[in-house]
């Protein structure tokens, strides 16, 4: 991708994902950062308006319904934002020959597998935010518009609400921490995921033009795996709490919520790194990275 290579829309632009992607993507072209406040994706109508308006050369799109559990009784909702609007943005994609580029989740499997799932793997989400999330996906793909979706998972950073921020919170006003250790994934620090989609979109261009060959589905991840309960005991070590705070493991089944989580959702990167030759740091690597920038006000 070359600077000046035309108007940015991105979406979801005050996300912990979109923070980020927002510097980082100043420096490549004009953005137009959309807030929710701006524009509510619920509103097709204004949506396909705005991005006609802007007629930009890529729409990023970083916005999503991510409250798991809340989704499964606020359906309607979850799908206006995760199915409907990337539909009606890669249709407008495709109208304006722009590149859409999504981000998907690792919560679109079920969970069942035993080693890190390809892009090509069975889908089949556990909850009412995977399903849509997958209905976006399929909407995108669809659509015949040159794109790409990230799939990602256990995304955090410093702002937000995630579960970093919520463990560093609950181990400087408690001495006992209860986190589940039955559900394996990899945290992914979401200023890694935003550094990898820049570079994506480095080899995704050729002479100004986009490499069809190089579009589609890819998995964007961390390195490694872990539990939630291995991801606070690191959190809470990493912080320097781990001699006042005992980090308790307990089975999911201790700790019950709305939305049903798959117990397994490692993401193989193989085909990112092969394609692109990105690869993600290791997980633990990561957080430290967003710890130490947190500690300098980043
Ligand atoms: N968080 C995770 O653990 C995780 C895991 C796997 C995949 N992902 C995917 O990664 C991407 C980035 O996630 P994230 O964690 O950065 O999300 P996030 O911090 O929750 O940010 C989502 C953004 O979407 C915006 N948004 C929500 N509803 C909207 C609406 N109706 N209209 C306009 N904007 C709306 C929010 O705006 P407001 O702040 O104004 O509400 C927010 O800026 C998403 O596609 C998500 O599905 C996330």
């Amino acid at each position: 991708m070359h600077k000046n290579s035309g108007n940015i829309l991105l979406f979801g632009a005050g996300g912990q994902l979109g923070t980020k992607l927002k510097t980082l993507l100043t420096a490549r072209g004009i953005v137009r950062p959309l807030y929710q406040k701006d524009l509510d994706l619920r509103d097709h109508v204004r949506l396909r308006a705005v991005i006609h308006e802007t007629r930009p050369a890529l729409i990023v799109n970083a916005a999503a319904y991510t409250a798991v559990d809340a989704a499964e009784s606020d359906t309607e909702n979850a799908r206006l934002v995760n199915a409907g609007a990337p539909r009606v943005m890669a249709e407008c994609a495709k109208e304006l020959n722009a590149l859409l580029v999504h981000y998907s989740t690792d919560y679109v499997f079920d969970g069942s597998a035993q080693t890190p799932y390809g892009e090509d793997a069975p889908t089949r989400p556990l909850g009412v935010y995977g399903a849509t999330k997958l209905a976006g996906e399929e909407a995108i793909a669809a659509s015949g518009a040159d794109f790409i979706t990230l799939r990602t998972a256990w995304l955090y950073s410093n702002h937000g609400k995630n579960f970093l921020n919520t463990m560093l919170k609950l181990a400087a006003e408690r001495n006992e921490l209860r986190v589940v250790s039955d559900q394996i994934g990899c945290p992914t620090y979401a200023d890694l995921l935003a550094d990898a989609t820049l570079q994506m979109l480095d080899g995704l261009y050729a002479n100004g033009a986009v490499r069809k060959e190089r579009c589609g589905l890819y998995h964007a991840t961390c390195q490694g795996s872990t539990s939630w309960w291995g991801f606070a005991k690191r959190i809470v070590e990493l912080a320097g709490y781990s001699e006042r705070v005992r980090v308790l493991s307990i089975p999911t089944s201790e700790y019950p919520t709305p939305a049903k989580r798959p117990a397994y959702s490692v993401l193989s990167n193989e085909k990112l790194e092969r394609t692109f030759g990105i690869r993600l740091p290791d997980w633990e690597a990561g957080l430290k990275r967003c710890l130490a920038e947190r500690s300098r006000g980043g």
